[in-house]
């Protein structure tokens, strides 16, 4: 969303953001966020397998975008993870990955280029000034950095929805979180990479961003279009919260990762050593943390403990309430 003031007004200068995204129903809803926030210009989308097969989570962003009434463009990216078959999570967001509620997800066209290649070229074209937000799997990031590793230099801030944090469980196998399961080899490549991460785990969301009946009435009650379309296509997402991970509601991984990204301030942070386990099963995918500084690891993102619940949802009601 471009400035409501018009650029010759503004004093500032919009942020950038370049979002990573395998789209479904949490991931939809932190695309709203930064496409209604007045001081973000959304510069790409770039979508990657995931949650559903590439073509799906494709159409799913660009329906999003349709939806709050935007043009940014969404570009192709990865179908699989770099050195493994593709592990979907259907079950969890549905069987199209926006709760199976009917939409009409099929047929808008993706912009020209290939995302890990716009990645570079749009860090490149922008330096200093772009916040890239994978909320998916980190294969196009991946990529994009193997192709081009000046990048992590020209990049300000990369803020990644993925990993377990400082102590929380796995949501798709004991100890791995999805977004770290699907492409652990792509996770060690970012890693080592030296770009400026900020991870955001699924234990913030399990802590500090699940919907609730009260938090879901509240966000129903702003009665806007996007509002009712967060709600709705979480249908999937809440049975799974109920049946499988023991949460009072849908949890928001990305949207409150997107929440980290607009405003870091109210989040806790420490800086510390992060590597991340490939496998053998059970351990692919896990995130391995130097708490202690024990030196093994080298120290290379900042891992978000803590983000308050209430920051969270009053942000994500003020984007929703438009
Ligand atoms: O583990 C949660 C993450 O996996 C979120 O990004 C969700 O959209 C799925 O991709
Ligand atoms: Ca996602």
């Amino acid at each position: 969303m471009s400035s409501i003031l018009g650029a010759e007004y503004c004093s500032f200068t919009m942020r950038k953001f370049l979002i990573d995204t395998d789209t479904a129903s949490d991931d939809a809803v932190a695309m709203c966020m930064a496409l209604r926030h007045p001081d973000i210009e959304v510069v790409a989308f770039t979508v990657v397998a995931g949650n559903v097969p590439l073509d799906q989570a494709v159409q799913n962003a660009l329906y999003t975008v349709e939806l709050c009434g935007e043009t940014t463009p969404v570009y192709v990216g990865a179908d699989r993870p770099m050195l493994r078959d593709l592990t979907t999570a259907m079950e969890v967001h549905g069987d199209d990955g926006m709760g199976d509620q009917g939409l009409d997800l099929q047929g808008r066209t993706p912009a020209e280029g290939w995302a890990p290649q716009v990645i570079i070229d749009t860090i490149r074209a922008h330096p200093g000034e772009i916040t890239l937000v994978p909320i998916g799997p980190l294969t196009n990031v991946a990529i994009a950095s193997l192709m081009a590793p000046d990048i992590a230099e020209k990049v300000e801030r990369v803020v990644i929805m993925g990993g377990t944090g400082e102590h929380g469980p796995g949501n798709v196998s004991p100890s791995a979180e999805f977004n770290f399961f699907v492409d652990p080899e792509a996770v060690r490549v970012v890693l080592r990479s030296g770009m400026p991460l900020e991870l955001v785990g699924w234990d913030v969301s399990t802590s500090s961003a699940v919907v609730t009946a009260e938090r879901r009435a509240e966000i129903l009650a702003l009665d806007t279009d996007i509002a009712k379309f967060s709600i709705a296509i979480q249908a999937t997402l809440g049975s799974f919260a109920w049946d499988e991970t023991r949460l009072a509601g849908p949890d928001f991984p990305d949207p409150i990762a997107m929440a980290h990204a607009i405003d870091p301030s109210p989040a806790t942070s420490e800086f510390l050593g992060v590597d991340i386990a490939i496998g053998p099963d059970p351990m692919r995918g896990t995130m391995i943390v130097d708490h202690f500084g024990f030196g093994q690891i080298a120290k290379n993102a900042t891992i978000v403990g803590h983000y308050p619940e209430d920051a969270f949802f009053d942000m994500l009601l003020d984007l929703l309430s438009t």
